[in-house]
């Protein structure tokens, strides 16, 4: 059985949508999770469009793609969708992730108290909103990245010890 993590990156940004702005963040993301080992399996820029994202989480993760990560969308403009688009689709939330970002990244700004992003899971899939910009996803996704794996060996059956000795 292929053991390799596979995952999703989907950027929401109405500019980066419409090519008037670089998708950094969607590229930071890329590199921190394939130095990891993992396999890219699906990159994508939508709009921040609550009905787009529901319907291309529920695509990813019918895909069986063991995590699926978002990034922006998760502030308070009007058109900051994402948590609610998450919240939608997951069967079963994940709440320390988020914890854990925001309070690692309250040590280095106190704006981090400004994401809403959520986590969970769907199916077999792992589904995590990161903030949007290229730092916030650097320091996020670096500091959860080991135990984000570990709970994805479990979700999938890969890990019989949970990390047991
Ligand atoms: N988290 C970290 N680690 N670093 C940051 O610079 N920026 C914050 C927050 N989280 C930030 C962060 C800011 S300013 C905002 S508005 C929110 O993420 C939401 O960002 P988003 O709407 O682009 O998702």
């Amino acid at each position: 059985m292929d053991k390799r993590v596979t995952f999703a990156v989907v950027t929401l940004s109405d500019t980066g949508y419409k090519k008037e702005r670089e998708d950094l963040s969607g590229r930071k993301i890329i590199e921190i999770c394939e130095k990891r080992g993992f396999l890219l399996s699906c990159y994508e820029i939508l709009p921040d469009d609550r009905d787009l994202l529901v319907q291309k989480l529920i695509e990813l993760s019918n895909q069986k793609i063991n995590l699926i990560l978002t990034t922006g969308g998760t502030g308070f403009s009007e058109r900051d969708n994402t948590p609610e688009a998450t919240k939608e689709v997951i069967e079963r939330e994940i709440p320390g992730i988020p914890e854990a970002m925001r309070n690692f990244s309250l040590q280095k700004t106190n704006r981090a108290m400004l994401t809403r992003g959520v986590c969970g899971i769907r199916k077999k899939s792992i589904i995590l909103n990161l903030p949007g910009s290229v730092r916030a996803v650097e320091e996020c996704l670096n500091f959860i990245i080991e135990p984000l794996e570990h709970g994805i060996d479990i979700l999938m059956g890969w890990d019989k010890n949970c990390g047991r000795t």
